[in-house]
């Protein structure tokens, strides 16, 4: 994220629509016992009171699927127009729902009123299928050795960006008995997946072929933003201008897609321009907004969904110059009290944040000192600190920072990357938590 617009208010909070979802409506039969994963509970009941100095922890990454349903249907709110045909909202829950695990994330979103999942990989959406979500699903990133035919014998629609793609669905679906749905994506200058502009018309002529004898459906034409977040940036209005052409060039060959796409997250909350029929959400349906990742103007009314908490393991008072963590990149300033969290990167807490980053224990913050390491990470409690500080007591890594806590984008700011990252990369060592409402 190199800067950000300037917050509006166009998804102000007055527009939530949904009733928060109830933790009873995630029971482990909706969810499927394995496909949750290592789903904490137990210990983690005892984290009510999470922020209180004498709170105890444990290891996870609770997520509040209310809040979840709650921002699918502001955002779902915010792109409809009085008396204009409804407008969907695809909800991306790829990479496991960027960290909060991918089955709960698309049962909150549909709760929340979203239209449409999204998926990148074949076998993301295959297993949303055999985890129990019939909702329209779209898959868009595959090579020609994935199990494109397992995709659509699921019902799943799959995005085409070649020719070869087109051919590799024909072949995949002979014999489904029923046309492969597809929506084809068109690289309007982003330069990953999609078409080019100088393939588009080849593409969509031999789509329109294929449809017109009855071996697909082009139910779609999508294509992606490379920079919505960025205020005034050139560039959504050159991938607009070809976009909208290239949507001209599939209506001119007879193909009429129920959904054209284009818009994420940033551009659901920045740029009607960009909505066309429906729009594909990720980071906003977790809480977290491209526009305000600091939450200085109140994130658009988006409530950030995972808070990660860990207890200290470990407290110790060591003297003037003791060094801490490999390479003894930190020693002590002054005689102080050590504490131990049992997280580091294997995790997935970055080790770009070491000496930067810092958490929340007992209602403040205190610093990550030294290197962070594969297992764990040492706090500076200073030489003094509270004497409830004891191991057990639940430490919070990020949170939505409404309490003062540090958030994923202050994690992202001490490690040099986007609070995307530091959320989905949260690794299957850590226990996800699905709470209705964020207990504190
Ligand atoms: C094709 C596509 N659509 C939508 C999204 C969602 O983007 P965001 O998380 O910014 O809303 C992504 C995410 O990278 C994507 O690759």
């Amino acid at each position: 994220m190199t800067s950000a617009r300037t917050p509006t208010t166009s998804l102000g909070a007055a527009s939530l629509g949904a009733a928060p979802l109830g933790a009873a409506s995630l029971g482990a039969a909706s969810l499927g016992a394995a496909s949750l994963g290592a789903t904490s509970l137990g210990a983690t009941s005892l984290g009510a009171a999470s922020l209180g100095a004498t709170s105890l922890g444990a290891t996870v990454a609770r997520v509040d699927v209310g809040a979840i349903a709650a921002n699918v249907a502001l955002l779902r709110e915010g792109v409809q127009v009085a008396g204009q045909p409804p407008r969907a909202l695809m909800a991306i829950v790829k990479a496991n729902g960027y960290g909060h695990g991918a089955v709960a994330a698309a049962i909150a979103a549909l709760a929340g009123g979203a239209d449409w999942i999204g998926v990148a990989l074949p076998q993301e959406a295959v297993a949303l299928r055999a985890a129990g979500i019939t909702a329209p699903l779209l898959c868009w990133l595959w090579a020609p050795t994935s199990d494109i035919a397992q995709a659509l014998a699921a019902d799943v629609t799959v995005g085409v960006s070649s020719l070869e793609q087109l051919t590799a669905v024909l072949a995949a679906d002979a014999g489904n008995g029923k046309p492969a749905h597809i929506h084809l994506k068109m690289d309007s200058g982003l330069g990953r997946g999609g078409a080019s502009r100088w393939q588009w018309t080849d593409l969509v002529a031999a789509a329109a072929a294929a449809e017109n004898r009855g071996a697909v459906r082009v139910t779609g034409v999508m294509s992606h933003l490379g920079s919505a977040e960025v205020l005034d940036d050139p560039s959504v209005a050159e991938q607009l201008e070809i976009f909208r052409n290239a949507v001209r060039v599939a209506h001119t060959a007879g193909l009429e897609p129920e959904h054209v796409h284009l818009a994420n997250s940033a551009a659901t909350l920045m740029l009607p321009e960009t909505y066309f029929t429906m729009v594909r959400c990720g980071l906003a349906i977790f809480g977290l907004d491209p526009l305000d990742p600091h939450g200085k103007s109140g994130r658009h009314g988006l409530k950030p969904a995972m808070s990660l908490r860990a207890p200290l393991a470990l407290t110790k008072k060591v003297p003037t110059g003791h060094g801490v963590s490999y390479n003894f990149i930190f020693r002590t300033p002054r005689e102080t009290v050590l504490a131990l969290v049992p997280l580091g990167y294997g995790d997935g807490i970055p080790r770009a944040a070491s000496g930067h980053a810092e958490v929340w224990i007992g209602g403040r913050r205190y610093p990550v000192v030294g290197q962070i390491a594969m297992d764990q990470m040492v706090i500076d409690l200073g030489p003094d600190p509270d004497p409830a500080l004891v191991p057990g007591t639940e430490v919070v890594i990020f949170g939505s920072g409404d309490r003062g806590e540090p958030t994923a984008q202050d994690w992202a700011d001490a490690a040099g990357t986007i609070d995307y990252e530091i959320v989905t990369r949260i690794s299957a060592r850590v226990g996800r938590e699905y709470v209705g409402q964020d207990p504190r």
